[in-house]
């Protein structure tokens, strides 16, 4: 069980612990704790927050915590809450530590096995130890930070100042592995295969002879929630498959042709481009449009639903990270854009809820997704956004401009996929800027749109770095899109990273 005090990094570190074969879940850190027997914990761990533990607003649990008997690790802001609670001292550092430092230690703390003596972890705090409780040993120390990490091995309770969860730490892994399986003795055979083999039982014990509708989007979420109760279910699973006109180029068509010739599902399509775009005339602003596109996607969702008789159950291809911003911290994450997911529908349908993956996190949805035969042109496909290319079209959304961008976009694709370099890019895609910039094209002055290209890495989302495109790639691209898509006469990439900007542009 991982606490979650608002860290940033929380769901990284529940991806971890999964990776490594280790089912694990966030909890709220206010959390009920009779999950600890319910739910069979092997061990806590306590995740940083932005708090200080001095703050008259931090999130602070009872002591009781460390009293359950079962392996107990903090990481940052965990490290700072077990220091406080078991009345050591916290003190504001001199100097906030932000990014890489070197650990350095000669323990032999079952922590640390087989991490060199020295080796590079990342740092992000304010406060630290300044000295440690009664009962605890410092383990492992930095420039800055004397007591990096400390250990109480009697009562199984152990700190880590830096973030053993982000790739930048060396050992990280190495050391969430030793406190997973050599600390909480977990075992490690948590797998895709095993999820699906529960879930099925799981569906056809809750749905019984009762009928499933589900809003198929092409995507890879609600095409695995799709494929899974198509498998349990069969002919019990009807999908709904709107098309919005804000999709990629020829998506629908690919969506309509896997579904019903590879997996014999039920499948009714619609084609609501026309709804979508009136909807969409003369409205500029990004939140505008993820609303209007919301309510115009439950409209007709609602519309052919009743059409097609009574159904007791949705499925939702909800995920974990949804879950989680939901359900847990209301703390300090602050809204950005509402993420409006078009397949996410309200409750007030009367329909039973079925969430076959709201336990899991994207790339095990994708090793579902395989283990389930989708083909990989769906799992492999970068995410898309809900609001689709309505929020890559700066300003007014028309059908023409969606025509252009489709075009670019395809290009883009098209060319990333020649070069083998799609797989190694989290999202990429186009978006066209609605203003005009003077070119010449054969002897002709033109005055014509920009398209950008975006590409970024990411693990999931919440951050991301620009992809270092090499100019050969670009050039091609560019080439081809000014060349073969009219109306446009100039392409730019977008080197930012999020933060500070984020992935989309509206
Ligand atoms: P941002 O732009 O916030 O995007 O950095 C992070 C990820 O979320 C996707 N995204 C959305 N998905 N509805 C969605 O279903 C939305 O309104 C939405 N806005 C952004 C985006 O494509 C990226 O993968």
């Amino acid at each position: 069980m991982i606490l979650d005090f608002g860290s940033q990094y929380t769901q990284l570190i529940a991806r971890r612990v999964r990776d490594m074969g280790v089912f694990s879940e966030i909890q709220p850190f206010n959390f009920d704790p009779n999950i600890i027997h319910d739910k069979n914990i092997k061990g806590i761990i306590l995740s940083g927050s932005p708090h200080s533990v001095y703050d008259s607003d931090a999130p602070i649990i009872d002591e009781e915590l460390l009293k359950y008997g079962m392996p107990v690790l903090g990481i940052c802001y965990g490290l700072q809450l077990i220091v406080h609670l078991k009345k050591g001292k916290i003190a504001g550092a001199d100097h906030k530590e932000y990014g890489l430092a070197i650990l350095r230690h000669e323990s032999s703390s079952a922590l640390l096995k087989d991490v060199p003596k020295s080796s590079k972890v990342w740092m992000s705090h304010g406060d630290k130890a300044l000295k440690l409780p009664y009962g605890f040993e410092p383990i492992a120390r930095t420039d800055n930070s004397p007591l990096a990490a400390f250990e109480n091995v009697s009562d199984r309770i152990y700190g880590l100042q830096f973030h053993p969860e982000v790739v930048h730490s060396d050992y990280g892994e190495r050391i969430l592995h030793n406190f997973v399986f050599n600390i909480c003795s977990c075992t490690g055979d948590w797998s895709p295969a095993s999820f699906i083999e529960e879930s099925i039982a799981q569906i056809r014990q809750q749905v019984g002879n009762d009928h499933v509708l589900c809003a198929l989007s092409g995507g890879v979420d609600s095409s695995v929630v799709a494929v899974l109760l198509h498998q349990a279910l069969g002919h019990q699973l009807h999908c709904i498959f709107i098309d919005t006109g804000l999709l990629r180029l020829e998506e629908a068509r690919q969506v309509e042709k896997v579904f019903t010739e590879n997996f014999d599902i039920k499948l009714t399509s619609i084609n609501g481009s026309d709804t979508f775009y009136s909807k969409l005339q003369g409205v500029n602003d990004p939140e505008v449009k993820r609303k209007r596109i919301g309510n115009a996607f439950i409209y007709m969702f609602e519309r052919e639903a009743k059409k097609m008789g009574h159904f007791k159950y949705l499925a939702q291809g909800t995920l974990y990270p949804d879950v989680i911003e939901s359900v847990s911290f209301k703390g300090p994450s602050a809204t950005i854009k509402s993420h409006h997911n078009v397949g996410g529908l309200p409750e007030t349908f009367g329909f039973e809820l079925i969430e076959p993956l709201r336990e899991l996190f994207k790339d095990e949805v994708r090793k579902v997704g395989r283990a389930l035969g989708i083909p990989d042109s769906i799992i492999d496909r970068h995410p898309f956004p809900g609001p689709g290319l309505a929020v890559r079209i700066l300003g007014e959304v028309t059908q023409e401009r969606v025509e252009k961008l489709q075009k670019a976009d395809a290009i883009y694709i098209e060319e990333l996929h020649k070069a083998s370099i799609y797989d190694e890019i989290w999202q990429a895609f186009t978006v066209l800027l609605p203003v005009q910039t003077v070119g010449v094209m054969g002897d002709k002055r033109t005055y014509e749109n920009v398209v950008a290209l975006r590409a970024v890495t990411s693990i999931d989302g919440m951050t991301a770095d620009w992809y270092h495109m090499s100019a050969d790639i670009l050039t091609k691209i560019s080439n081809r899109i000014i060349n073969e898509v009219r109306g446009i006469n100039r392409v730019v990439y977008d080197i930012s990273s999020k933060p500070p900007s984020t992935i989309e542009w509206e």
